[in-house]
């Protein structure tokens, strides 16, 4: 799939938006033949592709810059914190943060949300306290308000969704009282894809005085994103669903929030001085970053985001935007097939069921025609739940997916039917 033939149509979309072939040429892994087939790989939501010049960046770093960061004076050790610090600024502007300082780097989306329960809410949250989710959560924005909960004596509160898989926003404002003391809400959710509406919500719990954390892990990849404009307190994203490497991720905080916050773990780097009396914690951002921290990857995440600012986040909208509609139209126009997740606002997310099929199987098929989908209850068995289902099959676009590519789906679809019809 080095160089697919572009059908009239991609070609009308990415003469205005992307430019498809050389993109793809970016990325040597979309190269690859499975089962004899070429490779589409549709489950991006799980994890994204390395286009070649975060590549090059991270084997650059390995072979000509790499040392411990912020602890010696030599050459070495100078370059690899310059790349540090300079990736930081690079995520700062990316996202609009008005100081890198407010730029945190975590082991991903998860580690970020654990950062801020332990820094925030065990901190500050007390018995009877409320926090307020959705159903639409990946588990690792329930799970540690759950372990807070248990822990503290605190309340969830749950903000419904319709049956399109759009929350409730008169629930949402119902549920907010004199305890409410955080919401935590994804942008974008994984299992189904809705956009959340999630600038109203913040302005909504702001007017109850009351911080929102967003977990933006399937939205950095998708949409511009501008922290200032949302007014968040805490934003959260992982490195490896935006074209960058696993084990880097960054939690985004209002300073003046981070710098009331308890430190999340203990050790090097996040003090200014140690007795065994008395430790005196470093300024923010470095009193999250114990330890030595995944130097190589922040770095990559850094290249990443340079990439995707050359492409540009509009034109990624555009593309997938369409790349979403036509692969829509393809599902409802087969029957026996039934997409889950219709809300007005999606990104590129298709989650569907066959009728008669477990997707386990839907999957296992795909995966023999070459098409790489998850399936599963995709780490939110309560969206499951709301919708009386075990499990989905999920396709999952990004930029350099094709409609070729949906058309190798359709067809895997296809075959699945009429082996299991
Ligand atoms: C919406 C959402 N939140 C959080 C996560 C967790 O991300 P990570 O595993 O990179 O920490 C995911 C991963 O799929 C996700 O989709």
């Amino acid at each position: 799939m080095s160089s697919p033939a572009l059908s009239r149509q991609e070609e009308r979309a990415v003469s205005r938006s992307v430019d498809l072939q050389r993109l793809r040429a970016d990325f040597p892994i979309l190269r690859l033949k499975v089962n004899g087939k070429p490779l589409a790989y549709l489950d991006n939501a799980a994890s994204s592709e390395m286009p070649q010049p975060v590549l090059d960046r991270l084997i650059r770093y390995q072979t000509q810059e790499h040392s411990n960061i912020h602890r010696a004076v030599h050459y070495l050790s100078e370059t690899a914190t310059a790349a540090y610090e300079g990736a930081r600024s690079k995520i700062q502007k990316f996202i609009n943060a008005l100081e890198s300082r407010e730029v945190i780097y975590t082991r991903g989306t998860t580690d970020a949300v654990n950062l801020v329960m332990h820094g925030y809410g065990r901190a500050f949250l007390k018995e009877g306290d409320e926090i307020i989710i959705s159903q639409l959560e990946h588990h690792s924005n329930i799970v540690p308000w759950q372990m807070l909960r248990d822990e503290k004596g605190c309340k969830l509160r749950v903000i419904p969704c319709n049956d399109a898989g759009e929350l409730l926003l008169d629930e949402y404002e119902s549920l907010f009282n004199a305890r409410t003391k955080l919401v935590a809400v994804t942008h974008v959710s994984n299992a189904l894809g809705t956009v959340n509406p999630v600038k109203r919500m913040i302005a909504t719990a702001h007017s109850h005085g009351v911080p929102v954390l967003v977990d933006g892990a399937q939205a950095v990849p998708h949409l511009e994103i501008d922290v200032r404009d949302l007014d968040c307190d805490f934003y959260c994203f992982s490195g490896h669903k935006m074209f960058g490497p696993t084990g880097i991720g960054i939690l985004y905080g209002k300073a003046s929030l981070l710098e009331q916050m308890h430190p999340y773990q203990g050790g090097g780097d996040m003090i200014l001085s140690v007795t065994f009396e008395k430790t005196t914690y470093n300024v923010i951002p470095y009193k999250f970053e114990a330890g030595t921290p995944p130097i190589a990857a922040a770095i990559g995440l850094g290249a990443a985001v340079d990439y995707l600012t050359d492409v540009g986040m509009e034109n990624i909208a555009a593309w997938e935007h369409e790349l979403l509609a036509y692969a829509t139209g393809q599902m409802e126009a087969l029957p026996g097939v039934r997409i889950v997740g219709t809300a007005r606002d999606k990104a590129a997310v298709l989650s569907f069921v066959v009728a008669g099929v477990h997707p386990h199987d839907v999957g296992t098929i795909l995966n023999e025609e070459g098409v790489a989908v998850r399936t599963g209850h995709h780490c939110a068995q309560p969206v499951m739940q709301r919708f009386g289902i075990p499990a989905t099959a999920r396709a999952s676009f990004a930029f350099y997916n094709t409609f070729e590519e949906i058309d190798q789906l359709m067809a895997g679809i296809r075959r699945v039917q009429k082996m299991f019809g």
